[in-house]
Order: C-alpha cells, then structure tokens, then sequence
C-alpha cells in the first residue's frame, strides 16, 4: 500500500427532476510528499542517527521502563486528567491514542467516551499486553489496543475522530509516513493532539531529543497541510498542540 497517496472520493449529488441520484464522479488526493530522511551516523548525537527536518529521531523507549510511565510525580509533571479534559471530546467520539504505551492515557480518554472508544496503538505488543492486564482488572471494555507498524499505526480510513500522540512522535522512526496515516484515518474536521516536552525551555529537565520545538512541530505538520489550530500552554513541561484536518 502506498502511504503517502490517500484516496478521498467525493459525491456529488445531481439532480434530475424530482429524483436525487448520487454520482460518484471524482477522486481527490492527499499526495503530501516526503521531504525525506538523512541517515548520517558522524552526525549522531544521543538518537538513532536518522534525520527528519532537520531533526534527529530518538530512540524507541523500550517497553521495560514502563513503569516509569505510570510514576506518581507524573500527575504532577504532566496534569493527564487536564490534558483529557481539554481535549473537547464527546460521549461517541472515536479516539487514537498512538504509541500508547501502558494506555496512561487511554484509560483517562476512555472515560471520556462512554459509547465511543479508544484505539490504543503500539509497536511494541509487551505495551499492548499490559493494556490488556488493565482492562480485566479496571473492568474497561472501550479500549481496543492495535499492533502498529514502525511506518504504519493500521488504522482505517475515515474512521477517527481525533488522535493524541504524548511523549511519542519524537520517537517515531517513520514520522512521514505515521502522520501521513494517521491524516487518513481522521474523519474531516478531525483532530491531532501532539505534546511534547518544550524544546524551547532549557529549563525542562528531559533530554534534548526528547523534546520538540513549537516550530519544529508546525514545520512538520505543515507537510500534510494540517491546520494548526491552537496551542494550550497550562502545562508546566509541554506544550499541548492541536491540529486539525480541515477538509
Ligand atoms: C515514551 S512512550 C509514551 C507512552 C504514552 N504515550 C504515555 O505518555 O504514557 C512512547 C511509546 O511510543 C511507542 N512507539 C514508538 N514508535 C511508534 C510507532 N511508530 N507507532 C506506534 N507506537 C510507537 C513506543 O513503543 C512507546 O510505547
């Protein structure tokens, strides 16, 4: 399947007398281009060495530090309930939370959306093993985790409301192609939700290649034609950018 080529067919309506016939009669295309990747090891930093815009890609965190994700100075650091609370969501929408991890914030989304769900996508299925562990305990019956692709988080197209991506993309090896179906699984009008730890703070205390700048964010999204719509600046560390797929 060709990632960077998405197909959105548009009906048009053409009327004849008092009858309405639906003519499928064009197709569009979201062809964003590539701008491509720079692998070059002289010029590695603390990441893998790969370059994207600019901007060395850090490794994968691996699926041992899990519990480091669920520290309870976190709630403190990263305000999960606030950042759900603001993400505008209703009872029905369909969410993906891509690079899940151990579902911290799946399990919040899920709340959210009683009669809707949560698609919690990983790489790494030890990730996806521990959402399942805390389904059955928690008695949560809205979240469906998904096995993603380095280059590929397999979701349908059209079919989500919104994605949030926390501490995650700056990991991505294959940002291009991840953004890309991730634009073609959102439903119009449909959301990204993108944070990171401030790059432009030398006062947060994360590793360089674990942050992002505000520019750096938008210059990639760009590449999609993503609308950036606002960024919500409540938190202490990171910026929380929202992104909208405007047709
Ligand atoms: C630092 S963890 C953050 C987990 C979670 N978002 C959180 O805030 O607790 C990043 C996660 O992204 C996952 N990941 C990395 N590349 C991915 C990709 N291409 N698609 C899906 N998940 C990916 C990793 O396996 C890891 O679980």
């Amino acid at each position: 399947m060709n990632h960077s080529l998405s197909f959105r067919l548009r009906k048009v309506a053409i009327v004849f007398g008092s009858a309405a016939v639906g003519l499928l009669i064009a197709a569009s295309t979201h062809a964003a281009e590539n701008p491509g990747y720079i692998e070059d090891p002289s010029r590695r930093t603390t990441g893998i060495g790969k370059f994207y815009m600019g901007r060395e890609i850090s490794f994968v965190m691996g699926h041992q530090a899990a519990g480091w994700l669920n520290r309870p100075g976190r709630i403190q650091e990263e305000m999960p309930d606030e950042v759900v609370a603001n993400m505008g969501l209703e009872p029905d929408h369909v969410v993906a939370d891509i690079g899940a991890g151990s579902g911290y914030f799946s399990f919040r989304i899920a709340k959210l959306v009683p009669e809707g769900k949560v698609l919690a996508v990983d790489i790494q299925q030890e990730m996806l093993d521990i959402i399942e562990a805390t389904k059955a305990t928690e008695g949560v019956t809205n979240i469906d985790g998904v096995k993603g692709e380095i280059d590929n988080p397999n979701l349908p197209a059209n079919s989500i409301d919104a994605a949030i991506m926390v501490d995650a993309y700056h990991e991505f090896s294959h940002p291009f192609e991840m953004i890309d179906g991730i634009y073609t699984a959102l439903r119009p009008g449909g959301r990204i939700f993108l944070l990171e730890y401030r790059g432009e703070d030398a006062s947060v205390p994360i590793r360089p290649l674990h942050k992002m700048t505000q520019e750096q964010v938008i210059k990639e999204m760009s590449v999609f034609g993503l609308e950036w719509t606002e960024t919500l600046d409540f938190l202490p560390w990171q910026h929380m950018m929202i992104f909208t797929k405007t047709e």
